[in-house]
């Protein structure tokens, strides 16, 4: 683990700007920097970045952050990912947090292997392009094939030598440890002692994670010797797990992401000419079917895939049983067969980008669609495979996790293979119910996860009210939640004198105000405010923002932007981010005059504006645990604490009311 202080170093460190200036084009504007949007095709600018808060915005699609947060985002790194590259950039050593001696082992071991395979890339491309059987066989396979230098240079593709131990002795020479080369792969150790290379004679193919370590690699023979296989590739080991890498992820991610679609392919050479052809959002599955973590690596990125099919039938219809997997993911599938005997690479290496494109969005089909033509095609005029095929295309569509969606794909298919709609929801109905039982575990993930969904709004209030008065509850005590965040977040930490006003009674008995002014902290105000009610806020973004600014607060005592959104989980850092930088929306978009900044447009203090929203609030709020109360009597039951304490939050609401002026009937 990283430890805290080199955290805290990176953070202190890092410039937002300069972070997002590696991968956005920013133009100064005011005291702040803006550019077109990473996440989402735009002409206009609508993404933000303040130098002073440290933070950025985008617009256009809601996100927004800080340096980490950005890094995440876009280059869909981990949080530990993110952090290592900020202390790469800015030259801060790591330092590691107290580990079990296992853990620190494991640790290293995992790092050693790295280490190894990043020096086999450099090694075997090394040869490549600077020895003369590189030059002469390796260099000019790949030139034959058609790669140009900086394609090669891209993917790292390297050659291994026709030796037995050209790459052992370099490496044991270099002092890696035999333990390594052996566990990695790359050296093979024989029952006499011998050590050999694993690859030999071989062009080489580095397969890189999705932040572009180098895990493994495949070797291709050169020609075509039928007797050795054609590819060669690193063995399952601690860093490398066939099923859970994607053969150019690392490359193709940030397009995936905003193409928002990933093209599948079966091989290395395949993913290579399509980025060389200029089209970079596609992986390979390296000649099997996707696993349901491959799948999920995708997912990461968009939820839309395209299967490119080599062109040869058979194998066609062996691929296409892979495709439920994908949609059992909840994945929309798209599929694109190529004219006979071409594949993505024989194809993309004679068409132009231009007609690449087009050939690709004329030719890819829903998959189901594209399964029942295939098969109705093969069935037509046998009522046995009909029978069959029927059951196949409804096995397909029962993975769909999508109700509507199935509905959907069922009247298409009805049409397609010429059958009456009920036969195939009828057999569908039974396929689910058999599936439910098949995947009781699945199910079980899926209630608890349902669990963890925040309560519907609806569910807050009573039944009995008519519809719009209780949307207009929602959207009065929404809009008052996001405001009190507002201030919390944005005056927080500044001191105002507040105004305390306490009932007392004269020596009559006749109630009276009585008012004292201090000074607070608008937070320590407002949290002594609500905790007195113990009352909490509703809507569960606010509710967890307010905590965790309250926590921060009591830690600091002034908002750290920064480290205030380090510790937000993504989703309510959109939503502070959003608060923290509304001056810039408005600058953004030259709406001057839509203004609607709390505070600054208004003539009232920020005492006084907080003073009000904590009261309104409050009012709002003890209503509906009055009404929580209420739900809680029972016939037969003592209910007397119950009904104790809705007299005493009554009494409370009462005061609030008048205080502010509204009838309480005209809400409750
Ligand atoms: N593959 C493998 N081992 C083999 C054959 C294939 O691991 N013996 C994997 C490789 O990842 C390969 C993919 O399956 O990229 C697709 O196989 P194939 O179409 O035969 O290879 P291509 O990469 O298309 O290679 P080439 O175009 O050079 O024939
Ligand atoms: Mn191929």
């Amino acid at each position: 683990m990283i430890s805290k202080n080199t955290i805290d170093t990176v953070f202190e460190t890092a410039r937002v700007e300069e972070v997002i200036g590696d991968f956005v084009n920013l133009k100064k504007s005011g005291t702040n920097y803006k550019g077109l949007s990473p996440f989402s095709n735009e002409r206009s600018p609508s993404f933000m970045v303040s130098p002073v808060k440290q933070i950025w915005k985008d617009f256009s699609s809601g996100k927004g952050g800080n340096s980490v947060a950005f890094l995440m985002e876009h280059e869909h790194f981990s949080y530990p990912e993110a952090i290592r590259y900020l202390a790469k950039k800015y030259n801060i050593e790591i330092e590691e947090t107290e580990q079990s001696e296992e853990q620190k082992e494991q640790a290293n071991e995992k790092e050693s292997m790295y280490l190894v395979s990043e020096f086999a890339q450099k090694y075997f491309q090394n040869i490549l392009l600077n020895t003369d059987e590189g030059q002469a066989i390796g260099y000019s396979y790949f030139k034959e094939r058609g790669f140009t230098a900086d394609t090669i240079k891209k993917f790292g593709l390297g050659y291994s030598p026709e030796e037995w131990d050209a790459f052992s002795k370099e490496a044991l020479g270099k002092a890696y440890k035999l333990y390594y080369l052996d566990k990695t792969g790359f050296t093979i150790v024989r029952e006499d002692g011998r050590h050999i290379d694993r690859f030999r004679g071989r062009v080489m193919f580095p397969i890189q994670s999705m932040s572009g370590r180098v895990l493994g690699f495949g070797g291709r023979i050169l020609g075509n010797d039928k007797k050795a296989a054609k590819y060669l590739n690193s063995p399952e080991s601690d860093i490398y797990h066939k099923s859970k890498v994607l053969y150019g992820i690392y490359h193709a991610k940030q397009e995936i992401a905003k193409k928002d679609n990933c093209y599948l392919v079966e091989g290395y050479t395949d993913v290579i000419q399509m980025h060389q052809a200029g089209i970079e959002n596609v992986v390979a599955s390296s000649g099997t079917a996707l696993t349901p973590d491959q799948i999920r690596l995708i997912n990461r990125l968009t939820k839309n895939i395209t299967v490119l099919f080599d062109g040869d039938a058979a194998g066609l219809r062996a691929s296409i049983r892979g495709i439920d997997l994908i949609l059992e993911e909840g994945m929309n599938v798209k599929v694109c067969t190529f004219p006979d005997g071409d594949d993505p690479d024989s194809f993309a290496r004679k068409t132009s980008y231009d007609e690449l494109v087009a050939y690709l969005d004329a030719n890819a089909k829903d998959f189901i669609q594209f399964k029942a033509s295939l098969l109705m095609d093969e069935a037509k005029n046998d009522p046995v495979k009909k029978a069959g095929l029927i059951r196949d295309m409804v096995s397909s569509i029962a993975k769909i996790p999508d109700k509507i969606q199935r509905e959907v794909y069922i009247q298409e298919c009805a049409r397609i293979m010429d059958i009456s709609e009920q036969v195939l929801a009828s057999t569908l109905a039974q396929l689910i119910s058999k599936d439910i039982a098949d995947t009781g575990r699945k199910m079980k993930d899926e209630q608890r996860a349902n669990a963890m969904r925040p309560v519907p709004e609806e569910e807050y209030f009573d039944p009995s009210m008519p519809p719009d008065q209780q949307q207009e509850r929602i959207n009065i005590l929404d809009g008052l939640e996001r405001r009190m965040i507002e201030i919390l977040l944005l005056y927080g930490g500044t001191e105002q004198e507040f105004e305390d006003v306490y009932i007392k009674y004269d020596e009559f008995g006749k109630e009276f105000e009585h008012s004292e002014k201090k000074n607070y902290k608008v937070y320590d105000r407002i949290y002594l405010n609500l905790q007195e009610d113990e009352i909490q806020f509703t809507n569960p973004v606010f509710k967890d923002i307010y905590k965790a600014a309250i926590d921060h607060y009591m830690a600091h005592q002034e908002m750290n932007v920064d480290v205030f959104l380090n510790g937000l989980h993504p989703d309510l850092q959109y939503m502070a981010t959003d608060i923290f930088m509304q001056d810039e929306k408005y600058i953004l978009h030259d709406w001057e005059e839509k203004k609607q900044i709390p505070v600054k447009d208004k003539a009232m203090s920020i005492a006084a504006y907080t003073n009000e929203h904590i009261i309104d609030l409050r009012w709002l709020l003890l209503g509906r645990l009055i009404q929580d109360l209420k739900m809680q009597v029972s016939p037969d039951a003592d209910n007397m604490e119950i009904l104790m304490s809705v007299n005493d939050y009554n009494t409370l609401v009462n005061y609030l009311s008048r205080k502010i002026n509204r009838l309480r009937s005209s809400f409750f």
